[in-house]
């Protein structure tokens, strides 16, 4: 079954220049490192470009569609180019309306608001908060977790034969997991909810960054993602696709910006008339700087080339899966398989150890930073782990003895800003402590693990 296309042999770039990247952090065991940022699909680090784009910009700040004087003049131009920059990096079609948000969680949000009232919802359980959450209003069909890529096109296509075939139909779906990296087959995915009179919409949070999404290639209907996963923390996001049903819906948030005339009428109220554009979801001042930032960063990956990316990530990945797969304790989680594409997110737990406790550890005594936890897929990660949703974990000491099942995970991430150094120093220091140990004692401060001292 296909996934995604992505180059295959090609050579592997250098690592794009981020910020942060000479940033040294304190270890407790004495000294300083360079700061190995794995944490990339909570939030990847600025690109210097986007951060060198926002640097020149910034003093010719202005307010966007609502100014005469020249800087208004020059940000409202710069933030609607930044939307036809961004739709371009989507290859949206003709006719699609790319709307600013704040996140993918907000950018879902709005799309749940804007579905029309009977539309019917369907989303896999393993879905991220942001994607799981946001159609408790809809009615709602949670698909059960498929173990392979087959499986999840056959789990929807059962879902949506059976569904009332007159009414709307969404199907969410993300195209690479945020807890296993595995990528979704969301080109099938799309044939089989287009077949069956649904339209998609494609969570590319982790996929964006690392990966090119063409929404014609794939045939989604709409595409979700975040500035800040995206090298642009500029506080933006991104929902972009399909104008029909943004433009039937009342607008997102009312206010100024949405509306284009606004009158009282003789009964004493107020009347308004909506814009029908992308202004009708982003009412109150666009951020344009984070508009600009996401803007700047889909140049920079554009220029840097995706296959030398693709390829660079493909390195990297194997250099940590062959890695962790030297260290008979790890078990790496997933969903698909060993063979499934995926992109560089890996999740894991250690046997013997607390996954808090492990992170702690990793950051103490390497400076390096990881996520642990169930990384907002609560449903996802315990499957994976097969854990009790009643139990809780405590850090601050080896909690799952050989042969128990751990409570959280651990996941170490990377992109395009990511040195091998980072990997390779991470492997290591999941073997020596595996094989020797932490060197300093941890406790539970305010729910997280910290050294002790
Ligand atoms: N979805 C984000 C993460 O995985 C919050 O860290």
């Amino acid at each position: 079954m296909s996934v995604f296309t992505a180059a295959a042999d090609q050579s592997v770039c250098a690592p794009l220049p981020v910020l942060g990247r000479d940033v040294t952090v304190p270890l407790v065991t004495g000294g300083e490192v360079t700061y190995a940022a794995l944490d990339y699909a909570a939030s990847a680090p600025a690109l210097q470009r986007v951060w060198d784009d926002v640097a020149a910009y910034a003093p010719y700040y202005g307010s966007v569609h609502r100014g005469a004087g020249y800087l208004s003049q020059l940000s409202t131009d710069l933030f609607e180019n930044a939307r036809r920059t961004v739709a371009e990096f989507l290859d949206c079609r003709d006719g699609d309306q790319l709307v600013f948000t704040r996140s993918t969680t907000d950018s879902l949000n709005l799309l749940a608001r804007a579905i029309p009232a009977d539309c019917q919802v369907f989303v896999f359980e393993t879905e991220h908060h942001a994607s799981l959450l946001p159609w408790q209003d809809a009615r709602v069909t949670y698909l059960n977790a498929p173990r392979t890529p087959r499986q999840a096109v056959e789990t929807l296509e059962r879902a949506l034969a059976d569904r009332d075939p007159h009414g709307p139909a969404l199907v969410c779906v993300t195209g690479a997991s945020n807890v296993t990296g595995e990528l979704w087959p969301v080109r099938e995915l799309a044939a089989a909810a287009h077949a069956h009179g649904a339209r998609i919409v494609l969570d590319a949070a982790q996929l964006a960054p690392h990966h090119p999404v063409s929404v014609r290639d794939l045939d989604v209907d709409w595409v979700a993602f975040s500035g800040h996963k995206l090298y642009a923390p500029f506080g933006s996001g991104v929902l972009a696709g399909r104008a029909d049903w943004l433009q039937a819906a009342e607008p997102y948030l009312a206010g100024g910006g949405a509306s284009r005339k606004v009158t009282r009428r003789e009964d004493g109220g107020v009347d308004v008339e909506w814009h029908e554009t992308a202004a009708r979801h982003e009412a109150g001042s666009p951020n344009v700087i984070g508009a600009y930032a996401i803007a700047s960063a889909c140049k920079t990956l554009t220029e840097a080339g995706w296959d030398g990316l693709v390829a660079r990530e493909r390195h990297l990945i194997q250099k940590v899966r062959t890695g962790l797969a030297d260290v008979p304790e790890v078990r790496i989680l997933s969903l698909f398989g060993d063979d499934a594409p995926r992109v560089g997110v890996i999740s894991f737990v250690v046997e013997g150890w607390n996954s808090s406790h492990f992170a702690a550890a990793l950051s103490a005594e390497y400076g390096i930073g990881v996520r642990d936890g169930l990384f907002c897929a609560h449903p996802l990660v315990r499957t994976l782990l097969g854990s009790d949703p009643q139990t809780q974990g405590e850090c601050g000491a080896p909690e799952a003895a050989p042969g128990e099942k751990s409570l959280n995970a651990i996941r170490v991430s990377f992109g395009a800003g990511t040195p091998d150094e980072h990997v390779d120093r991470f492997v290591r220091a999941v073997r020596e402590l595996v094989t020797d140990g932490a060197r300093w004692k941890y406790r539970t401060e305010d729910g997280r693990c910290v050294p002790a001292v």
